[in-house]
């Protein structure tokens, strides 16, 4: 096996099966309790920004973005990113994460959030989001763990208050809109 035989793709439903599968594997059950989960939890995450790792044919690593609000401010929230135990450490990890964020940047992105651990995802270009008091995520996290990668220098300054799923978070103009259209 050499980093050759691996292709990086966009996610197709079709995979949903197996990334659940592989996430399994990383997470176990107590992927459910994580606040990350919580708050993917409230939608669909962007297909279109997620991607997965195929070798041989076969899906053996993933990573998500789910689009995310915090007051006025929007970014991605990256994960779950899992590698099937047996192709660790042959930097495909690192190379999904780098395809996810280059394509949420081409998107139009400005920032993506995570929680993880520091040393993995600092080449990355995440660091630890300060003050931490500026996020409030639904469950407790570990302020070492809630990182940040702005696409646009700056962007975490506008990116403040309780985070949810993009969806939950609906300006009430387009809300107002919304409501007059269904008169
Ligand atoms: C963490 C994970 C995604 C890494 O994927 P990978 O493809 O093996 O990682 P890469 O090959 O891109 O990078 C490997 C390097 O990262 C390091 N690394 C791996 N996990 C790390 C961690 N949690 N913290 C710090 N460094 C880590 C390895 O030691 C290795 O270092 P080296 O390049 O100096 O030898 C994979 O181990 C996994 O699926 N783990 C279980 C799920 C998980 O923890 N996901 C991340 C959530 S934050």
């Amino acid at each position: 096996m050499t980093p050759a035989d691996v292709t990086f793709a966009p996610e197709l439903a079709a995979h949903d099966t197996i990334i659940e599968d592989i996430n399994a594997e990383a997470f176990g059950p107590g992927r459910f309790a994580r606040a990350a989960y919580h708050i993917r939890e409230g939608g669909p995450h962007r297909r279109d920004l997620s991607f997965v790792a195929i070798i041989g044919g076969e899906v053996i690593a993933s990573v998500r973005m789910t689009p995310i609000a915090a007051g006025k401010g929007r970014a991605l929230l990256l994960g779950p990113l899992a590698v099937r135990p047996a192709y660790k450490n042959l930097g495909i990890g690192k190379k999904l994460v780098a395809i996810a964020l280059d394509a949420a940047r081409g998107d139009g992105c400005v920032l993506a959030i995570l929680v993880g651990d520091a040393p993995y995802y600092a080449p990355l270009g995440f660091s630890k989001v300060v003050p931490y008091g500026q996020l409030a995520m639904p469950r407790p996290v570990d302020a070492s763990r809630l990182l940040a990668c702005e696409l646009v220098p700056g962007s975490l300054q506008g990116f403040a208050g309780a985070v949810v799923h993009a969806d939950l978070a609906r300006e009430p103009s387009a809300e107002a809109a919304l409501l007059k259209a269904a008169e």
